[in-house]
């Protein structure tokens, strides 16, 4: 049966977009929202543009009440009824209590070859640690931060002369290839991991 998938975002959405336009055919999974904590995301125009609902749960109205934005997150989520919640570039740190609700059914991107550099600044932190290889993975989200069993990897070389912009550069194509060949797989219940990349 297809899954609905409904993807958080907080900023310019091009995983979501990657996503998105993987959704068509047999592909088992199809878009039931487009959810940014960032009322002007820019991905929030590029969904509607692709005719996916969207929704906006500003956590500034709730300045540290962290459970009361999330209480907002899961009616909203709830209203769009998703097999699925991919994370795609959303950067809020959720509570165990809230990715407990969703265990087994979330999923998130992350800039780096887990269990290597999770949290912020992953390619500035390859660079600096020498790294000749360096890439992103696509997990399970637990309770966690960027915890969870890794589904997929993809994997690019590092030059000497990188800059961590040129870093990103290389890594956020490879991001757009792992996150539908992963989801793909997830939504037919497949969780062997997927592996990309020639580094
Ligand atoms: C992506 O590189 C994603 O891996 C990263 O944010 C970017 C979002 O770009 N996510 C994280 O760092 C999560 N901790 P996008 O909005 O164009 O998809």
């Amino acid at each position: 049966m297809t899954k609905r998938v409904a993807i958080l975002i907080s900023g310019g959405g091009s995983n979501m977009v990657s996503l998105a336009r993987a959704m068509t055919g047999d592909y088992p999974a199809r878009p039931c929202l487009v959810l940014s904590n960032v009322p002007d995301a820019g991905g929030l125009a590029k969904a509607a543009d692709m005719g996916i609902p969207t929704a906006v749960v500003d956590h500034r109205n709730f300045k540290g009440d962290r459970h009361g934005f999330e209480n907002e997150l899961q009616i909203a989520l709830e209203a769009a009824d998703p097999d699925i919640i991919c994370l795609a570039g959303f950067m809020r740190i959720l509570t165990p209590e809230f990715t407990a609700q969703w265990a087994g059914k979330m999923l998130n991107i992350h800039p780096s070859l887990l269990p290597k550099y999770k949290g912020l600044h992953t390619h500035a932190r390859a660079l600096e640690a020498g790294d000749a290889v360096h890439g992103c993975s696509v997990h399970e989200v637990n309770g966690e931060l960027d915890g969870g069993q890794v589904l997929g990897q993809a994997r690019v070389p590092v030059f000497a002369d990188d800059t961590p912009d040129d870093l990103a550069a290389r890594v956020l194509p490879m991001e757009h290839q792992l996150y539908p060949a992963v989801l793909e797989r997830f939504a037919q219940g497949d969780l062997t991991p997927v592996q990309l990349g020639e580094a």
